[in-house]
């Protein structure tokens, strides 16, 4: 059975922790899903990780679209989420309908996520009253890059400390059903954790959230050039297949790939063509 938004707030009532991660593709999705992972973002990450821009303004409705289709149709279980890109959502209310909807319709993603805080109250209540769930994100957006300079951590100051609690609260109050908290204090993420009744979830905030999200490829260890402080690599994939592919070039320029077990042979009896 798919875990749905009401599974995800009980996990907070009961005091257990909230497991998310990205996918934008198949194979990665069939693997997380089977893994018991509780919700899979479709993030506009991948205009970072997948397209290999530096930021994640890029990133279109289209290709969002594109991709939280691959990966509700790849995926049985876990809660599926679209992140929704840079302006689809900031310019009206009505604009956001319109483009938070036209992902649901589309895909039929359980949520969508936007970026923001206190001032995108009405904006959440709006697609919530259309009955499009909504998970928020606060600290660090990275949609606001220019705006902020570079990705850093925030709510070091008491002012924006104050307006991050404050904006945790009116996400609540206008019916998001979760938030993500993106590099901020770890006490801080405490603080808003205890404050709200829907649940948390923290990247670079520390371990007093309600549950982690990561970005699939950081933690599998795929370009060991990252190395954020909150990241941890559970794996070198990175290593792990460039050992593969230089044993592959080695095997094929020594012809020692494909041998003989890897070829195909005539008048084999009973003749099996099928390759698969
Ligand atoms: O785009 C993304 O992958 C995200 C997560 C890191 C929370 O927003």
């Amino acid at each position: 059975m798919r875990v749905t938004i009401p599974d995800i707030k009980k996990k907070k009532a009961e005091n257990k922790k909230i497991t998310m991660l990205t996918s934008y593709d198949a194979p990665f999705t069939k693997i997380i899903d089977k893994s018991g992972i509780d919700i899979i973002l479709v993030g506009d990450s991948l205009g970072m990780v997948v397209q290999g821009n530096e930021n994640t303004l890029s990133v279109t409705l289209d290709e969002m679209i594109y991709h939280t289709k691959i990966v509700v149709n790849n995926c049985k279980n876990s809660l599926v989420i679209a992140d929704m890109p840079f302006l689809t959502y900031q310019i009206s209310i009505e604009d956001a309908i319109k483009n938070c909807g036209e992902v649901i319709k589309k895909t039929n993603a359980q949520g969508v996520k936007i970026e923001g805080g206190a001032e995108y109250k009405e904006t959440i209540k709006a697609l919530v009253k259309a009955s499009i769930p909504v998970m928020g994100h606060i600290g660090l957006l990275p949609q606001s890059v220019n705006k902020i300079g570079s990705f850093k951590v925030q709510g070091k100051s008491d002012k924006e400390r104050e307006y991050l609690i404050n904006s945790a609260t009116e996400l609540e109050e206008a019916g998001a059903f979760a938030i993500v908290l993106e590099a901020i204090p770890y006490d801080l993420a405490q603080e808003i954790t205890k404050a709200i009744s829907i649940p948390t979830i923290g990247i670079g905030a520390g371990p007093y959230t309600d549950g982690q999200v990561l970005v699939i490829y950081d933690l599998l260890g795929m370009d060991s050039s990252f190395n954020p402080k909150f990241l941890k690599k559970y794996v070198n994939l990175e290593l792990i297949i460039s050992d593969a592919l230089s044993r592959y070039k080695h095997d094929v320029e020594n012809s020692l790939f494909p041998d003989l077990e890897h070829s195909f042979k005539s008048h084999q009896k009973p003749e099996k063509t099928e390759i698969y």
